[in-house]
């Protein structure tokens, strides 16, 4: 039996013996972990020419190799008899080679370098038409070039650090006991209830094809339909005359066949008739969206949090991940149209339960971006904020500071050393610079502000017994401001409705989630951690257009 099965898997890999081998390209972080003890290893290696210089009077080039498994680069050389230096030294070359690895002579920087005797690959580039100079370009010019900007060293660190914190974030909720649950990205829900929404509509795309359609081939009158039925009288006619007549079966069946063509005929002018260019709007002028796509109005969801409190309230703790999407005008350096937002959600669970999970999340990033991009977060330090270790530190070991908006609002108001763009008062919603003076100046750490004025608040947050303020609650935090913004879920079903309404929202959309507080209500709260903000606070960054790969915002949407 073994045998058989050893046989046939035999049988089954010859089978496939047309292919070329495997790569089996060796990555430059794990070279570089281990430095000197690989001396003497072969190895495939495969990256892009950061720097690369003949040296030797021409004999040699050392080539600075980066394949973004980690910030630093593997210092490659090349002898001129193995391949041409020429084409292999101009900045963004790509390069698969072959060689032994070598410990470098003492006094040398590297402790491990590329000894190539093979090029097996070669991705030329014309150093007059390359996009990015070696001269360094600002963050801002490189938002012109999207597509190649992961090859710079910070945009390259990012993704590291991004990457990272995507998978601690997997780890946390998974160690936590939470599911991840996929959240639809296309929703008929406004979540957050601001009408900030990008509609999703074939509409537009259909009626562009009509119009186009209708110049090509105009739409039939009623007289071309008068026509193509008179056609299908005299069709009929002959059919029956033949019948009478007991003409051949073979006669029959050819007449009946081109009755049939000419009803056809008729179906189809009478199809495009209906044919009408433009947007359809119904009598009273309101627009069709029964001829829409989803035959109702669609957008793209501003947050998963009222689909994942189906799943919270049924499988206790839960968390969605995904893109999120604002069509909000900001253009600031915080907002983004499109960003993505981690939004966990527990049931059996109240404001300071919401407050200690969005606490320990947060200190649980910041710990394993200490532990594994140390590399990355050293190179922000040097080039960027010379504090974002420290911060990351401090964050990750310092309990949260807790204080209520009530008391944020007496504190900020007392403030001489600093004047505000914007007046504080009770009832306003806190600014940014408001919001940064708190975590930045008066606490020097995170803050979370909890009971905010429910007028500011959206309508699902719980209705505290005051009447005047919801169990909402925002994490803030220096360099970002707002990084968190969750609430207790109101579970009351009256009191939810009474919260819709007054927001000036119909309660029809909204049936489904009262539902939720109909059938087995229970307490429960949640949160959403921008994760481009995460990032911004981490790295140092000043700009969230460069914490994500492919930035949307209001006028802009590259590739
Ligand atoms: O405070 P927000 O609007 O909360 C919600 O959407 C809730 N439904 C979340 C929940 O309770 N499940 O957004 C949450 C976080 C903010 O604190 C901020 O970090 C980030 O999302 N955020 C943005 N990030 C980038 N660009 C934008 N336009 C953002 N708007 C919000
Ligand atoms: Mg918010």
């Amino acid at each position: 039996m073994a045998e058989d099965a050893a046989a046939a898997a035999m049988a089954a890999a010859s089978l496939s013996d047309d292919l070329e081998p495997a790569t089996d390209r060796t990555r430059i972080r794990s070279i570089l972990a281990d430095g000197a003890a690989r001396a003497g290893e072969r190895v495939v290696v495969g990256g892009w020419v950061k720097t690369g210089r003949e040296q030797g009077k021409g004999t040699f080039a050392f080539l600075e190799l980066n394949d973004g498994s980690c910030a630093s680069n593997l210092q490659v050389l090349v002898d001129a008899a193995v391949h041409p230096l020429a084409p292999l030294t101009a900045t963004g070359t790509s390069v698969l080679v072959e060689g032994e690895l070598k410990k470098p002579p003492e006094g040398a920087k590297q402790r491990v370098e590329l000894r190539v005797d093979r090029v097996i690959e070669v991705g030329e580039v014309d150093p007059a038409a390359y996009p990015l100079p070696k001269t360094k370009l600002t963050l801002e010019n490189l938002r012109d070039v999207v597509h190649l900007r992961s090859r710079t060293n910070t945009i390259g660190a990012v993704a590291r650090i991004r990457h990272q914190l995507a998978c601690a974030t997997h780890r946390f909720f998974d160690e936590n006991g939470f599911l991840y649950v996929h959240t639809p990205i296309i929703t008929t829900s406004d979540c957050e209830g601001a009408g900030e929404m990008f509609q999703v509509t074939t509409l537009f795309s259909h009626a562009e094809k009509v119009e186009k359609e209708l110049k090509e081939n105009p739409a039939p009158s009623a007289s071309d339909i008068e026509a193509a039925r008179v056609v299908v009288k005299e069709k009929g006619d002959v059919v029956a005359q033949l019948k009478t007549a007991k003409a051949s079966k073979q006669e029959i069946t050819a007449a009946v066949a081109e009755l049939n063509k000419a009803k056809e005929n008729v179906s189809r002018l009478e199809e495009r008739s209906k044919l009408k260019p433009g947007i359809p709007y119904r009598d009273d002028g309101t627009v069709a969206y029964e001829n829409d796509f989803f035959k109702r109005q669609a957008f793209l969801t501003v947050s998963g949090q009222l689909q994942v409190e189906t799943y919270a309230c049924a499988l206790s703790s839960v968390y969605t991940f995904g893109p999120t999407f604002r069509a909000e005008n900001s253009h600031t350096s915080r907002h983004l149209a499109e960003f993505w937002m981690v939004e966990p959600e527990i049931a059996f669970a109240n404001l300071q339960d919401d407050m200690n999970c969005a606490e320990r999340y947060v200190q649980y990033l910041c710990k394993w971006l200490l532990e594994h991009c140390r590399e990355d977060m050293e190179f922000m330090v040097k080039n960027y904020d010379k504090t974002a270790i420290e911060r990351l530190e401090l964050v990750s070991s310092t309990p949260f500071q807790r204080i209520s908006y009530t008391k944020s609002v007496e504190l900020l108001k007392n403030v001489t050393d600093k004047k505000f763009e914007n007046k504080v008062e009770w009832g306003i919603d806190l600014a940014s610079e408001h919001e940064r003076y708190l975590t930045e100046v008066i606490f020097k750490k995170p803050v979370i502000v909890y009971n905010y004025p429910k007028e500011i608040k959206a309508f699902y947050m719980r209705l505290n017994d005051d009447q005047k303020t919801v169990a909402a609650m925002d994490v803030l935090v220096p360099k970002v401001g707002e990084l968190v913004g969750g609430s207790q879920r109101e579970e009351r079903l009256d009191l939810l409705k009474t919260r819709i309404q007054d927001a000036g929202l119909p309660l029809e959309p909204y049936e489904w989630y009262l539902d939720l507080r109909r059938f087995g209500s229970v307490k429960h709260s949640g949160f959403g951690l921008g994760f481009e903000r995460m990032i911004l606070f981490a790295t140092g960054l000043e700009n969230i257009r460069d914490v994500i790969p492919f930035p949307r915002y209001p006028g802009r949407a590259d590739l």
